[in-house]
């Protein structure tokens, strides 16, 4: 996964361009690489080279690249290894073209065959330098566009692309294919990128290409066409996300900046949603008798909103009385999921263009499902694809590890469990009104968490030796364990594993001696003595115990030395205040352990290929 940014207009391209790329290094950061038009002299340059962003822009202080249109790129290698030639823009045969692209061919190996026959010559291991040759195989007798167009039918697979030509150097080609692009729309100046952050600092005025999109853009002009030619008209939309949210505003990391933009964040969406003590979706009052006739509901993700999917399932069974599957969304789409037109699928996805998600969704589709997606970014593939969307509104998530977007993800599900609960009347108007309480208090208790972060950091520092990890929970927050592992497993490499604390003897107490720490997530709760009990076993095997738990808690918290404790909170919503020293704990370590936090090794914010 990688990301891409175009600019023509009237300024100095590569400053544009390196800002921009700055902001999608999220994206992949083993190499990266520009290319500029100098109009004037119709010639191409290219500067890239292996490693992060601020290493291309040591070169291009000291070689700078001149030209008011350019494309850039940061990679994420799929196809050879991250060296300089492997590193994007690509250029054809005569250095006259240089493309840069986000995604993948799938057939690149038969089309590479064939070009090389016909005598075209590759520098590259990569699948995306077939495209070029064949874009400059058409361009010697039809426009850049219409050699675009005819390259397009030959290619297989998912991508986005930005490419510029010296024999047409007043334009700058975008074309979607399965992996997301969006045009900023500016004064004298256009631009486009793989993601919306990349172009906040030039335009907040934005059109979101869809798959089968080829656009056009000149210094003022945007023209799009789908592939086979057909003109499309689409307004701008406007951005509401402040570039000032796209920074570190101060903070060592974007992670921790995020973890600490949780409370705002929840704050934001109980405001927004809860109205004289009801919860009020206007969104989703066009579909209400639909929802509502619906017999089961199915929910659909990756990674941590995988996640935060399982929490969602205890709440939406307990609040909601409807039963609820949970699918890793690359397991649903290759098996034949019983779902149908009764089925309310939720798709839960931070950027909406996972790639496993958005396969999800079709195969659900397909079946006569319902969709609902839960998202943070307006415009992206899967808001398109779905019947209604519910926006967590997190703002732009930056650290590759995800955090206010998981929270924000959990409190959305909240709110539409009391929502759903409310309309089957499985909750009375008591009910429902001691819940908002309860969860009207979260974004305050948050912050109060937040104000310890130190003593977990004094805690993190203590174990950040530990060769493994378990995380332990139970029922709702059996899902926050495995949450708790994935985050310290993501940034500090050290392996980690979430379990259901139940299980404990059914495998993972073999683990248990005085080298492996142990996470048990143990808040007030109905099943306490259980996980007491867990915790006893762990003791007399001398397992390093970090217990976390809620304040009052005593016989829990004189199980060990090391607690961290949450406040008070009603036991369904524990998952919204636990993330917290969970994610500050794995944060610490992997500081402690000399790890680059936001930018962990072979991992990608957006998985946007298989
Ligand atoms: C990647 C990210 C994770 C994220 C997952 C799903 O693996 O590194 O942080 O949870 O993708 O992404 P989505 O955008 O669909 O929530």
């Amino acid at each position: 996964m990688c990301g891409i940014i175009g600019y023509i207009g009237e300024r100095q391209a590569s400053t544009i361009l390196l800002n921009g790329l700055k902001r999608l290094e999220y994206r992949g950061y083993d190499s990266s690489g520009m290319a500029t038009i100098l109009e004037r002299k119709k010639r191409l340059s290219i500067r890239k080279l292996p490693g992060k962003i601020r290493t291309l822009e040591k070169l291009l202080n000291k070689k700078p690249l001149t030209g008011t249109l350019g494309i850039a790129h940061t990679r994420w290698a799929t196809h050879g290894e991250p060296n300089k030639l492997n590193a994007h823009p690509h250029l054809d045969c005569k250095a006259e073209i240089a493309i840069v692209h986000n995604g993948i061919i799938e057939n690149y190996a038969e089309l590479k065959d064939e070009l090389i026959k016909e005598g075209h010559k590759f520098r590259s291991q990569t699948d995306t330098e077939v495209i070029v040759h064949l874009i400059e195989k058409y361009h010697t007798n039809l426009s850049l566009k219409e050699a675009t167009r005819k390259a397009l039918t030959k290619l297989k697979g998912s991508f986005a692309l930005g490419i510029v030509s010296c024999r047409e150097p007043d334009k700058l080609i975008g074309v979607r294919w399965g992996s997301p692009l969006v045009v900023g729309v500016g004064k004298n100046e256009n631009l486009l990128a793989s993601d919306i952050p990349a172009l906040l600092d030039v335009t907040k005025e934005m059109i979101f290409l869809e798959d089968e999109e080829i656009a056009v853009l000149t210094q003022n002009n945007i023209d799009i066409t789908t592939f086979s030619g057909i003109p499309v008209k689409r307004k701008p939309l406007h951005i509401t996300w402040d570039v000032s949210q796209a920074e570190r505003q101060g903070f060592s990391h974007f992670m921790l900046k995020e973890i600490h933009e949780q409370p705002p964040v929840l704050e934001g969406l109980l405001r927004q949603k809860i109205k004289d003590g009801e919860v009020i979706f206007a969104e989703l009052e066009p579909k209400r008798e639909e929802i509502l006739a619906k017999k089961s509901l199915c929910i659909v993700a990756c990674g941590t909103a995988y996640h935060a999917g399982l929490v969602g399932k205890y709440l939406l069974e307990e609040l909601a009385g409807l039963p609820v599957a949970v699918d890793l969304s690359s397991e649903f789409r290759y098996r034949n999921p019983l779902v149908d037109k009764d089925t309310l699928v939720i798709a839960i996805s931070q950027s909406g263009e996972t790639a496993d998600t958005l396969a999800a969704v079709r195969e659900a589709k397909n079946k006569g499902a319902f969709i609902l997606a839960i998202c943070n970014v307006l415009g992206s593939s899967l808001t398109r694809e779905s019947d209604v969307v519910l926006y967590t509104y997190a703002g732009p998530e930056i650290s590759v590890a995800s955090t206010k977007a998981y929270t924000a993800q959990i409190m959305v599900l909240c709110l539409f469990a009391l929502y759903l609960g409310r309309l089957r009347s499985v909750l009375c108007v008591e009910a429902q009104q001691k819940y908002l309480n309860a969860l009207k208090k979260i974004p305050q208790l948050a912050e109060k968490i937040l104000k310890e972060k130190d003593q977990i950091r004094r805690i993190a520092q203590r174990h950040a030796h530990f060769g493994s990890f378990l995380y332990l929970g139970r029922n709702i927050n059996y899902p926050s364990a495995l949450e708790g592992a994935l985050k310290l497993k993501e940034i500090s490499y050290i392996p980690a594993e979430g379990y259901a604390a139940g299980e404990m003897k059914h495998g993972p107490i073999a683990l248990i001696d005085e080298y492996r720490a142990v996470v048990c997530i143990a808040p007030q709760s109905r099943i306490r003595q259980k996980m007491i009990s867990n915790i006893q076993e762990i003791k007399a095997r001398r397992g390093k115990i970090i217990i976390i738990t809620t304040e009052g808690e005593e016989e829990v918290r004189g199980q060990a030395k090391e607690i961290i404790c949450i406040p008070s909170v009603e036991e369904l919503f524990s998952p919204l205040l636990i993330a917290l020293p969970l994610q500050l704990l794995a944060y610490y370590v992997a500081i402690k352990r000399g790890c680059n936090v936001d930018q962990p090794r072979n991992l990608a914010k957006s998985v946007t290929v298989e």
